[in-house]
């Protein structure tokens, strides 16, 4: 019977139980042997066990009956339980057992998952509850391709745990504190003396209004002035400065909202302001504990390797992205009780990231040891580069608008569809829903296919490509797989209980086997955050697909 623990969707640890006993078996005084399984890259079998040769080091000259490595090996195969997984195993080399698994069991553990559904092949974790702290635009501040990584990153991320069964609390971290806001208060007194009339038409575009207050600020002294004092009155709460606040985080929330809306992400606002209660609090209770020091002015900790210290208080009293973060951490911990943290930002912020761990570390309130929770991650990604090898901007050398982006890749999509005379076969709003699926997804999935912390180049015509590692592909896989179902003409669900699954073809078994690592991937993808993982998979099972309906018969 499937106990809690038993997780038969996952090969891979069903393996590690088999082996564990034929260790306890061949080195009955060795404690502490964890058996090392993983799939075989080689043709000798499907996965592998690699502990013969640690193992040989670990004993030999310990008066042990091995002769080396290799004998280890046999003595590990000879002492396999009878399983009904395995259907034979062979030693290679200076150890390694191989094992090819027996076709009737994949076939039955398939079955089960088909009739139980995929949910039960979901990785079990030892985390509950986490944080994604994702996307996390600025206020007033155009959001730009970096947003859309970090945006679609923290999104697959959040789905993978979720899938999971973890409990995430999906973090939109926005920048909506901070000294520019005077400025753009001061501005919007300045070009509506009447509240009443500043709203989000006559605003206009929000950075186009960041940009002339900026160039206003820059210009003025009066104004930077007023600017200056604006910002003190709207941290000391005056009413009136903190409703201009207000009005200007709501207008950018709105054009951000509609980029979430097309890429079908969900986020929960909880702003840099969010956290400002929060932080004397916390910054007293690190005080307490010996570990904040003065340095030229400011309040600082001081983090065990880096040169430079991590400001919490300025000079001038004010707090700043790491007062802020600090708190924001304090408050998943204690208040969200998350016990897995993860932000996803550009490379650039990992210093800011290590050092607010490490301060974290020190006050106890992440474990010292990133394998145990409570702990954080910060996930890292490349920049986006243009086809000039540098940073993706636009002709006019500003950053590209992630709105202009998006339009392009649906039109581009669409282009395509009436080329193919689908116009003529589709409703106006198929051809259109069928444009954003396939334009949004070619933008996601050639983001998510690279690793993330590596550079890439855009390129609309790479992602569009029907052929090669692209969304376009994998769709195609998916519609064929749809198409063949449709024209089987038959009820799939009945089939997936009356009917009984083969795994003969050397296709058919390579299929079936690409398919039985999924929940190994999936929890891999996961220990080391890349999404990257899961495309591979995903590509890969497209070629398998493929490769089985071309050459077996499938209708
Ligand atoms: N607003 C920041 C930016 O655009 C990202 C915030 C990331 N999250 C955090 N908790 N610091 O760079």
């Amino acid at each position: 019977m499937a106990t809690e623990e038993e997780n038969t969707g996952n090969v891979k640890r069903e393996l590690e139980k088999v082996f564990d006993l034929a260790l306890k078996a061949t080195v009955p005084n060795e404690t502490d042997v964890r058996p090392l399984i993983a799939a075989c890259t080689a043709k000798f079998g499907d996965y592998q066990c690699n502990n013969a040769m640690g193992l040989w080091s670990k004993i030999k000259g310990k008066g042990t009956e091995f002769k080396g490595p290799q004998p280890v090996g046999q003595a590990i195969m000879k002492n396999l339980p009878p399983s009904e997984m395995i259907e034979s195993c062979s030693v290679a080399g200076p150890g390694f057992v191989n094992v090819v698994l027996s076709k009737n069991w994949m076939a039955k553990n398939i079955q089960k998952m088909l009739v139980d559904g995929i949910e039960t092949w979901a990785p079990k974790l030892r985390v509950k509850k986490a944080v994604v702290d994702f996307s996390s635009p600025n206020i007033a501040k155009e959001m730009h391709v970096g947003h859309l990584r970090s945006t679609i990153i923290g999104d697959s991320l959040a789905r993978m745990l979720e899938f999971s069964n973890v409990e995430v609390l999906r973090r939109n971290h926005v920048g909506d504190w901070g000294t520019q806001f005077g400025m753009l208060i001061e501005y919007l007194f300045e070009k509506f003396p009447n509240s009443e009339d500043a709203n989000e038409t006559a605003i206009g575009e929000l950075q186009e209004f960041y940009r002339r207050s900026k160039n206003r600020f820059d210009s003025d002294p009066a104004f930077k002035e007023r600017a200056q004092q604006a910002v003190v009155r709207l941290q000391s709460g005056e009413p009136k400065y903190h409703e201009a606040w207000a009005q200007i985080c709501e207008i950018s929330r709105k054009e951000f909202d509609k980029v979430y809306k097309r890429l079908r992400v969900d986020l929960e606002e909880k702003g840099e302001s969010f956290y400002n209660p929060y932080i004397p609090g916390v910054i007293d209770e690190l005080s307490k504990q010996g570990l904040v020091e003065e340095s030229q002015g400011a309040r600082v900790i001081f983090i065990e390797g880096v040169n430079i210290p991590l400001i919490i208080v300025k000079s001038d009293g004010g707090f700043n992205y790491a007062s802020t973060d600090l708190a924001a951490l304090w408050y998943r911990l204690n208040e969200e009780k998350a016990e897995w943290i993860i932000y996803v930002t550009d490379v650039g912020q990992q210093l800011h990231f290590d050092m607010v761990f490490s301060a974290a570390k020190r006050a106890g309130w992440l474990s010292a040891d990133d394998s145990t929770y409570p702990k954080a991650s910060h996930v890292g990604f490349g920049l986006v580069l243009g086809e000039d090898g540098k940073r993706l901007r636009t002709r006019f050398s500003e950053v590209v608008r992630l709105v202009d982006l998006l339009d392009e890749a649906k039109n581009r999509s669409k282009a395509v569809l009436i080329e193919r005379g689908k116009d003529k076969e589709w409703t106006e709003e198929e051809l259109e829903q069928t444009a954003e699926a396939v334009g949004y997804g070619a933008a996601k999935y050639f983001d998510l296919k690279n690793n993330r912390l590596t550079n890439y180049t855009f390129s609309f015509d790479q992602m569009l490509n029907d052929k090669g590692n692209t969304a376009v592909y994998l769709l195609y896989a998916h519609a064929r797989i749809c198409s063949i179902i449709r024209k089987s003409g038959k009820d799939i669900e009945e089939l997936k209980k009356t009917g009984s699954l083969v795994l003969d073809h050397a296709d058919e078994r390579a299929l079936g086997l690409h398919l039985l690592h999924f929940s190994e991937v999936i929890e891999e993808a996961l220990t080391n955050l890349l999404p990257n993982v899961v495309c591979e998979y995903l590509y890969n099972l497209s070629e398998y697909f493929t490769r089985f309906y071309s050459n077996c018969q499938v209708q």
